[in-house]
């Protein structure tokens, strides 16, 4: 059966449970009914609950495609996830619980986060780190990672973060693209017990780089910061954090930064995701629309209240760290649970120890985990106190209602409602999710709009679809809507509002979607040649280049396959240059080179050779037949190919494979 039909016969409903819709932020229709009677005057009573250094007179100035809120409006985004909170009764609050992989433990409370970035944004004073400038963090998920972002918001530097799991030729790459003058890394980062060289990484990105004139070394390994051995220290270049800040003091010996006074529409961060070629895009966030959403949906997706533990498990390198760890939590003063490593290490409970220690109350993580854990067995989730979890969250990639119900049952205990939030990079927040005190949810879908957002379903045509499947379109503008590409606004130009020609307000999500009779969303995934491998978003495209980088290979052509715990898989199929004969030697040796190249997120389940790949008589390799093999369906239609002997050729080698 596939995806769909399993969707389509999802029946199951679950209204809010009466004890929490009683005590809930949103408990009727209210908020959803303000939104759609007018969504900018929804938006900017949201925008007021910001301190504002000078407040809008201006909502929304939108030339479509491209959008400013808040335009007249000034503020600083640091000032707004600690200023504001230390001046009352969250000074002693904590803003963050830490946790590290090998169990080391650290709570900052908001005093503790405030004076940090203060002294960290004197820092990058020192470094001459200007307003606009660009800085990239490539760090593991620790404090300093927090630190480091607020401080650049402080200064108004953009920063730009790579994820600590990228290569060092991504990260080269994310650094030239927009040229970024200071990075801030790590000596290493713990995983499974490993110690990543994050600081050795970055050194072979570094010959690479030449806008970079500092960089900051967070010392995370235990043992002498003089570990010559495992972390260079290039002597004017870069420089221990820990001595960094030790000396970080403005004229009148204080730690005090006074924060940049920031234009509602200035750029707050720019983060890469992939897109449909091999380029990555540096998706660009303005500093007021994009906090006013990030912090109105964290509060009322996440029915947050003043004495919550949140804990979201994303890392700080993807969107879902930018929005719903920091931005979005802090600008509401909540307590966040920050954990470092795996969640298998060093046993498979270690999530449920880490929400028993803490007392987390509400949970958010990803369907991929969620397969995980189900795999791995309810024993483990069974062994700890889980009472006090009262909200859980889904983010990133479609939940499968049997996940979703196992999700409700192991971990919720029937008792807490689960959001399942779709929403993009690209989106800056949430845009789709139940609200959990008003919506009844169903097992695989992400129910309807939040309020002040418009989506729709249309074909390729531009006709809507009311019930039934179609393309996701958000059809109004929204205040975090990414404001272009770094450096290539006709690329967000065409690749968002060009889908539905003389429709240059319809944004295209790239995603499929069918809505049912009650006006509910089920996403189905990607419609473009994007891929969502366990949540991370991989471009076909990438990991074609990266394959056809390796001296051995002519060509190669990469698909999704479905895969039972990362949602999908990479297949891929390789032609070989002249000299060259398949082995298994080879595979792996392509396995780890796009590995290396990309990042181990990338590296192909599957690799194929072949002779030839199967092309239409255009030229055009036809990866839904490529898609048809890997998954091992009947072949769709052939006639349109140039040679319909290689794609049968193809089915009885990757048959003979598996
Ligand atoms: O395909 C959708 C999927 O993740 C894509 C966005 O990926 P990224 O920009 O990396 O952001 C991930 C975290 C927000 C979307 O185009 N996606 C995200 N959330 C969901 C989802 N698919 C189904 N259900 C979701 N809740």
């Amino acid at each position: 059966m596939s995806d769909l039909d399993v969707l389509l016969r999802e029946e199951r409903s679950f209204p809010p449970p009466e004890s929490f819709r009683r005590d809930a932020l949103v408990g009727d229709d209210a908020l959803h009914r303000e939104g759609a009677a007018d969504p900018d005057a929804f938006w900017a009573r949201m925008a007021r609950e910001l301190t504002w250094i000078k407040p809008f007179t201006r909502t929304l100035d939108w030339t479509p495609p491209h959008a400013q809120w808040f335009a007249d409006g000034t503020l600083n985004a640091s000032v707004n996830c600690l200023d504001r909170h230390v001046e009352g009764p969250r000074r002693n609050k904590a803003a963050l619980i830490f946790e590290g992989e090998p169990g080391d433990q650290r709570t900052l409370t908001y005093w503790d986060l405030y004076r940090k970035v203060n002294q960290f944004a004197l820092v990058l004073d020192r470094l001459g780190v200007k307003k606009g400038d660009r800085v990239a963090i490539y760090l593991p998920m620790i404090p300093e990672a927090v630190i480091a972002m607020l401080a650049c918001a402080r200064v108004g530097a953009i920063h730009s973060v790579v994820f600590g799991g990228f290569s060092p030729e991504s990260l080269r790459d994310r650094i030239n693209d927009s040229q970024c003058k200071v990075l801030i890394t790590a000596d290493g980062s713990y995983r499974r017990g490993q110690v990543i060289p994050l600081k050795r990484n970055a050194d072979k990105a570094l010959a690479e780089c030449p806008s970079i004139e500092h960089v900051v070394v967070v010392q995370r390994r235990a043992g002498a910061p003089g570990d010559a051995a495992f972390t260079e220290i290039k002597e004017g270049r870069d420089h221990w954090w820990h001595r960094l800040m030790r000396e970080a003091r403005n004229a009148d010996g204080g730690f005090y930064r006074a924060p940049e006074e920031m234009s509602a529409e200035d750029l707050l961060f720019v983060l890469y995701t992939s897109g449909t070629t091999g380029k990555p895009k540096g998706i660009v966030h303005s500093t007021g629309g994009y906090l006013t959403a990030a912090a109105a949906t964290t509060k009322y997706v996440f029915d947050l209240k003043e004495e919550d533990v949140y804990w979201c498990t994303a890392d700080i390198g993807w969107v879902t760290g930018h929005s719903y760890i920091v931005y979005g939590p802090l600008a509401n003063g909540a307590t966040c649970v920050l954990y470092e490593g795996a969640p298998d290490w060093p046993e498979k409970d270690r999530f449920w120890a880490i929400c028993e220690r803490y007392g987390v109350t509400i949970f958010y993580t990803a369907p991929t985990a969620i397969r995980a854990f189900m795999k791995w067995g309810p024993e483990f989730p069974a062994r700890y106190d889980l009472s006090r979890l009262r909200l859980l969250g889904s983010v990133g990639e479609p939940i499968n209602p049997e996940a979703w119900m196992w999700y409700h049952e192991h971990i919720g205990h029937g008792r807490c409602p689960i959001v399942d939030t779709w929403w993009q990079t690209e989106t800056g927040a949430i845009m789709i999710t139940p609200l959990p005190g008003a919506t009844a949810t169903k097992p695989g879908s992400a129910t309807v709009p939040f309020p002040g957002v418009s989506a729709a379903l249309l074909d390729s045509a531009g006709q809507e679809i009311e019930v039934g499947g179609g393309l996701l379109a958000l059809t109004r503008p929204w205040p975090s809507m990414l404001r272009t590409i770094w450096g290539d606004d006709q690329r967000f130009v065409d690749t968002y509002f060009s889908k539905w020609p003389g429709r240059p307000d319809l944004y295209f999500a790239g995603d499929g979607a069918k809505r049912d009779e009650d006006g509910y969303y089920w996403i189905l995934g990607r419609v473009d040649d994007v891929l969502n491998v366990a949540g991370h978003r991989i471009g076909t495209m990438e990991v074609e280049s990266a394959l056809v980088d390796h001296p051995a290979v002519a060509e190669a052509a990469v698909v999704g396959k479905a895969h039972e715990l990362k949602g999908q898989a990479i297949a891929a199929f390789v032609t070989l240059r002249a000299g060259h004969a398949p082995s298994g030697a080879l595979r792996d040796e392509l396995r780890d080179h796009v590995a290396e190249k990309i990042g181990p997120i990338a590296r192909p389940d599957d690799i194929l050779f072949s002779a030839d790949l199967p092309k239409t008589r255009s030229g055009k390799i036809m990866r839904r037949l490529l898609r048809d093999i890997a998954e091992g369906r009947a072949l769709g239609d052939t006639t349109t190919l140039a040679d319909p002997g290689v794609v049968a050729s193809l089915k009885d080698q990757y048959e003979a494979q598996e």
